[in-house]
């Protein structure tokens, strides 16, 4: 058994994934996509690429804990539960199974702008910088322990899409990489602080060049 990948919508960052195994980086295999959406474009991406999914939406249950029963009964055996873009807060059900063993990819510096459109919500603050975070998935939203984080800047022309595309240049970047820290057994998590063993960590890479100084 390899990693599941839980997806909604395009699928970018599966694709991600996908190329990460094909090229060796990532050692094992994708063993299965969940949609809650079946009209997900990353459905297409299994299908090109022959990798096992499943839709299950959520409509078809009456409760979250229902939801979550089914998708709990279809990962089993998986070493480590991806979402990436899955539009759905999963609880206790989930978590009972899969605490420490299912992590996100969120397109901010957490913990600012959590939830949905946070690039959006990034340029209308006006901050300089955002980015993107890995974290470990808790019953908060994008507020789990965060394993890996780049720092992206904005631009004085940025509008939502160019920020997008640049955040999510990084996002393909870190995501495979702490899928392949975790499927090493790399990634320590001591309560809300986690360690990689072994990673090689830049030093100040994003301070900013001052004029004058
Ligand atoms: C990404 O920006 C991810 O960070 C967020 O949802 C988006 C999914 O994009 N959670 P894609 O489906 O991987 O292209």
């Amino acid at each position: 058994m390899g990693f599941a990948v839980l997806v909604s919508g395009r699928g970018t960052n599966l694709q991600a994934l996908i190329d990460a195994v094909k090229e060796g980086k990532i050692k094992e295999e994708i063993s299965l996509v969940i949609s809650d959406n079946p009209k997900a474009y990353a459905l297409r991406r299994c299908e090109e690429n022959q990798i096992p999914y499943e839709v299950i939406p959520r409509e078809k249950f009456k409760t979250r804990e229902e939801f979550e029963g089914e998708l709990v009964k279809a990962l089993k055996g998986v070493k480590l539960v991806v979402l990436a873009g899955f539009m759905r807060i999963l609880g206790k059900t989930f978590l009972k199974e899969f605490y420490g063993k299912a992590i996100n990819i969120h397109p901010s510096l957490l913990p600012s702008f959590k939830g949905l459109r946070a690039q959006r919500r990034a340029l209308s603050y006006g901050v300089k910088y955002s980015g993107c975070s890995v974290h470990f998935v808790d019953e908060s939203v994008d507020g789990g322990p965060i394993i890996i984080q780049a720092v992206v800047p904005l631009l004085p022309n940025d509008d939502e899409e160019t920020l997008e595309k640049r955040i999510l240049q990084y996002e393909h970047r870190i995501l495979p990489q702490s899928v392949k820290w975790f499927l090493e057994g790399r990634v320590k998590l001591f309560g809300r602080k986690v360690l990689v063993e072994g990673a090689k960590y830049g030093t100040y890479p994003t301070n900013p060049k001052l004029e004058d100084f």
